[in-house]
């Protein structure tokens, strides 16, 4: 489940295993760990790593006119690592190393998760004011921005856009709304073609050369609430592509939410690659064929 190529390595998070290619690019190769409650399982979910790197090679390619990202203008991937990981080349992708800007930018045309949770306790998300009657999974008047810290370690933190502000200055935080909403609206656009509507999502971004550009994966299972278009119903929490379903199961198994987490059966490793794998077969990014 971990990758171990020959080459220094930058980071081990959660999901990807980021090494040093040169001086000022970095090789992510997203793996087919799984994290819940941001506890990683013992279990691997195939097909997992392949996906989130296509989509997120899908929506990087599809979204340069709204804003520049991370990803290296050359894709090719060094023989001796291909060697080392015959299955990299759908799982990798080389990127600029940029400064992360430590926020994640979560955006929510739909009001579901947390923000469900906060609304009926409050009326409000993370202080934004919402009309009243609201259901569960009800589209949202507009999308909103909902930024969280980015804990090293620990959870992350929901702030209000005047915290995030006061943390990052006006022009930044500006910088970070705007592009994140340009980005969800996108994303909505593109989902509901394809018969899918993207609930929310977070992004991160990243100072490279001066500029703030878009880092780490967009727009994927992980990262997003996908629902099927079709089986939408308000009202209630909703059948979805992304980890929910795997949440849902270890509600129900009763774990402490504390590591080690327990090993998944069978049924649900195939659910969830099953559910993985549909997102990207609706997305369709041309993605595999367009890599060298
Ligand atoms: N272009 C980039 N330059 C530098 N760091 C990046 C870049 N793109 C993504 N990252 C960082 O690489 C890491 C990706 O690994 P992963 O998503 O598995 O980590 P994680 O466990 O989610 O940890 P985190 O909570 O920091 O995101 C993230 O910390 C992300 O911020
Ligand atoms: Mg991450």
């Amino acid at each position: 489940m971990t990758t171990s190529l020959p080459l220094p390595l930058h980071s081990r998070g959660k999901v990807r295993d980021t090494y040093r290619l040169s001086e000022r690019e970095l090789l992510m190769v997203s793996t087919d760990r799984i994290s819940a409650f941001d506890v990683v399982l013992p279990t691997p979910i195939p097909e997992k790593g392949r996906v989130l790197n296509g989509l997120t090679h899908g929506w990087l390619s599809e979204t340069t006119h709204l804003i520049r990202n991370h990803m290296a203008g050359d894709q090719s991937i060094p023989q001796e690592l291909l060697d080392a990981e015959p299955d990299l080349r759908e799982r990798a992708m080389r990127v600029v190393m940029a400064e992360p800007i430590m926020f994640e930018c979560v955006v929510r045309g739909y009001i579901s998760g947390s923000g469900w949770k906060d609304y009926q306790r409050t009326g409000s998300i993370a202080g934004d004011p919402l009309p009243a009657g609201l259901k569960e999974s009800d589209r949202l008047p507009e999308p909103i921005f909902t930024p969280a810290t980015k804990a090293l370690t620990g959870h992350d933190e929901n702030i209000s856009r005047s915290e995030l502000a006061r943390r990052t200055g006006e022009e930044l935080a500006q910088t970070l709304e705007q592009a994140s909403l340009v980005l969800y609206q996108f994303g909505v656009a593109r989902a509901l073609e394809r018969g899918l509507i993207l609930a929310d999502t977070k992004f991160e971004f990243g100072v490279h050369e001066g500029d703030v550009i878009l880092i780490d994966e967009v727009m994927t299972p992980d990262s997003s609430r996908f629902w099927d278009l079709e089986q939408y119903r308000p009202g209630g929490p909703q059948a979805s592509f992304d980890k929910q379903y795997l949440r849902d199961y270890l509600e129900d198994l009763g774990w402490n939410k504390q590591p080690p987490a327990p090993p998944l059966p069978p049924e649900v490793v195939q659910g969830t690659s099953g559910r993985y794998l549909e997102a990207m077969r609706r997305l369709a990014f041309r993605y595999a064929a367009a890599r060298p």
